[in-house]
């Protein structure tokens, strides 16, 4: 089920309230590593899937990428991106990934940053994005951490009566699909995967984990915005970087 939560405008104001903060998530903690992983761009053709408002993709041609591609699913992300960043060789365009068409082989890096999460069929994406690589072409992507997006519904901090953090509590783990939460409004649709599904969905496809990171804040990170602090005791995020092999080189593991 594909959902259009970032057109509901209630979601998509408060998303923007969040974004806009000096000192969130995305600023103090996720797009930090996530960055750390680029490949060099220049010269690169580049897709950025859920691209949302197209910072990164503009990003990607600052580091000389030859062409950029941003997709998403929300017509507000979209227009606010088409708006804000205008280049020849930058092109936005308003699709679900499942729906859009890819040619093979011709793309050297496919980037998501917190995407994928929303996407229900986590195998046609990634044999999607296997098909459109070139070899060599590396994927970076980002998503909520599993032990975090196993929750259902609820916040997985127990408390004690006086509201202090006892522990994280992970349930329903093995149980993967279709989730929905209260985030900024009701009814956010998302997808939980373990870890070795998602793990070995890009082993089947012929992408080879070269980096997985479970980003911790910096102290700094920490002084700006206390709640990081939770970091240390269960990751939001994972990110991982992996390459497209040869194809000789891939082989399935049977057992
Ligand atoms: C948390 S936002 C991240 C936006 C951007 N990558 C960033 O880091 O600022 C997730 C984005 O994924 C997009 N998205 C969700 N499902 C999608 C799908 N099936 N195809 C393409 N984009 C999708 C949403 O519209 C939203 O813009």
């Amino acid at each position: 089920m594909k959902q259009y939560i970032y057109d509901n405008n209630t979601f998509f104001r408060k998303y923007q309230e969040i974004r806009a903060r000096e000192h969130n998530y995305n600023i103090l903690l996720e797009q930090p590593n996530f960055l750390t992983l680029l490949p060099t761009l220049k010269n690169k053709i580049v897709l950025d899937i859920g691209c949302g408002v197209g910072d990164f993709a503009a990003y990607c041609l600052e580091l000389g990428a030859k062409y950029v591609t941003g997709i998403d699913i929300s017509s507000n992300m979209i227009a606010h991106a088409k708006t804000h960043h205008v280049y020849d060789n930058l092109l936005f365009e308003q699709v679900a990934f499942e729906e859009m068409t890819v040619p093979e082989g011709t793309i050297d890096f496919i980037s998501s940053s917190l995407a994928f999460h929303y996407i229900a069929d986590f195998q046609l994406l990634i044999k999607k994005i296997s098909t459109a690589l070139c070899e060599g072409g590396i994927l970076l992507f980002s998503i909520e951490h599993p032990i975090v997006s196993a929750n259902m519904g609820k916040d997985n901090w127990i408390t004690t009566a006086e509201g202090n953090l006892l522990y994280f509590a992970i349930d329903n783990y093995q149980l993967e699909g279709l989730r929905t939460q209260h985030w900024l409004v009701d009814n956010v649709v998302k997808y939980h995967r373990t870890l070795s599904t998602i793990i070995n969905t890009l082993i089947e496809h012929g992408l080879q984990i070269e980096k997985m990171v479970e980003p911790i804040p910096t102290k700094d990170a920490v002084s700006n915005l206390p709640n990081l602090n939770k970091e240390f005791r269960r990751p939001s995020f994972l990110i991982i970087r992996a390459k497209k092999i040869l194809k000789n080189n891939h082989q399935n593991v049977s057992i």
